[in-house]
């Protein structure tokens, strides 16, 4: 693919390491490319960072057909520059707009388009420990029209934004609330795309979790809100009498990347890991019957983030006296090692550029 590039003519100041939070800040440029039924997937171009002009009658404005993806590039004590799973992101973008009908770009072409980026905005991918570039691809529906069907022109961008951790409380316990009152996605929806409705779906229990002191929600499956579903920011795993359980993906879970990496990771340490259906009341018995050892969640914005706390209707339940279990950290660990090249890869997940 030939990608124009056209450079920003002011670069804007970096911002310090330490103060990076998550998803304030973007760099210098992005890549944007466009769809049209006739020319199909054209114009790709590597542009200053700049609003994306739109009539108010855009179709993603009001009917959100629109997907994304978020992986991050880090860079390793040799200065060398890594991304973690790439293709498989870019295999998950064509999957979720397959769901919403949105056209399907061609990966190794836009996995070149971001490595041409990134080589153009290497000095924002910051070099703190637990810091690196976040990056958001995104495909939008261009149509101005009110009328509700597929759109027939697309805007495929992508964005990166210097990140630290994603939750305040970093690697440390988090709380979390487990509702019955909301449902995020159902089986036969969209749970499983990566797409914005998911994400608004999630906002009103979301709100009403931190007024309770909470950090996120965990929903139930929306069919009989009894087994575990997600936490919405990442996937979720309890590990129970000495069993790593993570609900199994059925079309209402969103197929996290880093929990397939917990998985094989698992798999090729020979512990012992299920996916399978686990109920919210199996987590409390577990707990009751002294046997559940650590609950954590997995996620590209979070990587691993241990639960410290479940609040169900009026039980509250603390896991491993809020400090991080040993499955938890050794997962984190050894995910970030290999992420930020300070440990092999066994599997084969990085990609340099
Ligand atoms: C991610 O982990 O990359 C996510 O997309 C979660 C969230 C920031 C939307």
């Amino acid at each position: 693919m030939q990608i124009s590039i056209t450079k920003a003519e002011k670069l804007k100041p970096k911002p310090d390491d330490a103060d990076l939070t998550f998803g304030t800040i973007f760099t210098d440029h992005m890549f944007n490319m466009d769809y049209d039924p006739e020319n199909k997937w054209h114009n790709p171009r590597i542009e200053p960072y700049a609003p994306i002009a739109m009539d108010p009658s855009t179709m993603v404005l009001h009917y959100g057909q629109a997907v994304f993806e978020g992986l991050k590039a880090y860079r390793t004590e040799s200065g060398a520059i890594q991304l973690f799973r790439p293709k498989d992101n870019f295999k998950r973008l064509n999957r979720s707009s397959r769901a919403l009908c949105i056209p399907e770009i061609d990966e190794a072409s836009v996995l070149d388009a971001l490595k041409q980026l990134l080589n153009l905005e290497t000095d924002w991918i910051p070099h703190a420990p637990e810091t690196s570039l976040y990056i958001r691809p995104t495909i939008i529906s261009m149509d101005p029209y009110l009328g509700v069907r597929a759109s027939y022109m697309y805007r495929f961008f992508i964005i990166l934004s210097p990140v630290g951790v994603y939750y305040s409380e970093g690697f440390n316990p988090i709380k979390i609330w487990v509702t019955k009152d909301h449902v995020r996605a159902v089986r036969g929806g969209m749970g499983e795309a990566k797409t914005p409705g998911n994400y608004a779906a999630s906002l009103y229990a979301g709100e009403k979790a931190k007024k309770i002191g909470y950090t996120q929600v965990l929903w139930l499956d929306g069919v009989e809100q009894k087994y575990v579903e997600e936490v919405g920011s990442m996937n979720i795993f309890f590990v129970i009498d000495n069993e790593i359980i993570s609900p199994e993906l059925n079309g209402s879970i969103l197929p996290g990347l880093t929990r397939d990496s917990v998985i094989q990771l698992a798999k090729y340490w020979n512990m012992k890991i299920s996916e399978r259906k686990i109920s919210i009341d199996d987590v409390f018995n577990a707990h009751e019957a002294g046997k559940l050892q650590e609950i954590f969640g997995s996620g590209t914005a979070a990587v691993i983030s241990p639960v410290g706390e479940l609040k169900y209707n009026d039980n509250v339940i603390r896991i491993g006296n809020g400090k991080v279990g040993p499955i938890a950290h050794k997962f984190f660990k050894t995910i970030t090692d290999i992420q930020f090249g300070k440990a092999e890869d066994p599997l084969r997940w990085i990609e340099r550029i």
